[in-house]
């Protein structure tokens, strides 16, 4: 009798241990990366609810798979970054990973994407050269080179032809003073200077009275989503807005997180931008009201957009591999996707497996009381212009 029991625990104990390694097989790990803390929190902010909304509402079960979304903090330092990355391959085998407030991080990150044959989604950070440090590299943000050269073709078409550029100093900083400027002389205008600030606390105050004493027709922007509030109050402080200076931007300056903040003196500031919290589609204002609802009415903005559609490449990947997960065959499901974003249409290029998407030209407006970016032209489909091969 005893042995019996002796025998019957022992089987019990085997299965349960069995069943629950199955079930840790059976979850399929996104480990999501962002900066919580630090000077990008607010993208962490956003993309965190943005990739939780998506799960709300399409379920934690793909292809028979759980779904588990384990989110890290790298406080916007790289170091941080890739320790955390190393740290979720290694320890936590997850299948995918995620996020990437800023271009530092993601390069950093690169190469253990590669080592572990890891899809990377990246849905925050913007420098071209991203998607060739890995060929596990997805980007379902955007690039600089994207938002810049449609700000440099209408400059050129709406009386501007003298321009000062104003850049963080790094990577996609660089390629939005490249693209910009390049575009813009081809088109037979002048950059009379080309500026750059530092990417961490910048003080706007020297650059823009170097700035207002230069008197160009127009000022090129270029600083991370999160910055803008101070950029946009130091320039219309210094009343360069009524000295005759145009601000014009790539969208991350008047980033639907902060607009509302920004107040009166925004109006009329025109962007090159792929996502607008104000984007007329249907698609786009169930988004809008369902975000705000789940997030104390906080406004969506193009961190958030990004991070919900890699939450779609992630899950369509599984489906189509049919819950498989393995990494070589997550991404190349990844390539060439194309599918409905709150932004717009949009696709995967199945070549640089960067996203190719609508860029929009827009202007900020006062609607129902409130600052949106509303959108007045579209460039249909744009590849990244800043790809070298
Ligand atoms: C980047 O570091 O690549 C980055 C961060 C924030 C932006 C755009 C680009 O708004």
């Amino acid at each position: 009798m005893k042995t019996c029991n002796i025998l019957r625990l022992a089987a019990l104990t085997s299965s349960l241990i069995f069943s629950a390694g199955a079930i840790a097989a059976d979850s399929f790990k996104i480990g999501l990366i962002l900066p919580m803390t630090g000077q990008q929190a607010s993208t962490g902010r956003q993309e965190e609810a943005a990739a939780r909304l998506y799960m709300a509402q399409h379920g934690d079960t793909v292809a028979g798979r759980k779904i588990e979304l384990i989110v890290k903090d790298d406080t916007t330092v790289p170091d941080m970054t890739k320790r955390l990355a190393q740290e979720l391959i290694v320890n936590d085998k997850v299948n995918v990973i995620a996020g990437f407030g800023i271009t530092p991080s993601a390069m950093a990150t690169a190469p253990l994407a590669t080592q572990s044959k890891t899809p990377m989604v990246v849905t925050a950070a913007a420098t071209s050269s991203i998607t060739e440090a890995s060929p596990y590299v997805v980007r379902t943000s955007f690039t600089l080179a994207q938002a810049s050269v449609s700000v440099a073709n209408w400059a050129g078409k709406n009386k501007i032809s003298k321009v000062i550029t104003l850049v963080s100093d790094y990577g996609p900083g660089k390629d939005a003073e490249k693209y910009f400027s390049q575009t813009f002389t081809a088109n037979g205008g002048q950059i009379v200077e080309s500026l750059r600030v530092p990417l961490m606390n910048p003080d706007f105050a020297p650059f823009l009275q170097k700035v207002r004493d230069a008197k160009p027709d127009a000022l090129f922007v270029f600083v991370p989503s999160g910055s803008g509030a101070s950029l946009m109050k130091q320039f219309i402080e210094r009343g360069m807005d009524k000295a005759g200076i145009k601000l014009i931007a790539t969208g991350d300056v008047t980033d639907d997180d902060q607009l509302n903040g920004m107040g009166d003196g925004a109006l009329g500031v025109v962007t090159g931008h792929h996502y607008s919290a104000a984007h007329p589609s249907k698609m786009n204002k169930d988004f809008v009201k369902a975000f705000e609802k789940a997030n104390n009415g906080m406004r969506p903005n193009f961190m958030a957009v990004a991070a919900y559609d890699g939450m779609h490449v992630i899950y369509e990947a599984l489906k189509a591999t049919k819950g498989e997960g393995d990494g070589d065959a997550l991404v190349t499901a990844m390539k060439g996707m194309k599918f409905e974003s709150p932004r717009g249409p949009i696709s995967i290029d199945p070549d640089t497996r960067d996203i190719v998407q609508n860029i929009y030209m827009r202007k900020v407006e006062k609607q129902h009381g409130q600052l949106y970016n509303i959108e007045f032209d579209v460039l249909k489909d744009v590849k990244d212009p800043g790809k070298t091969k």
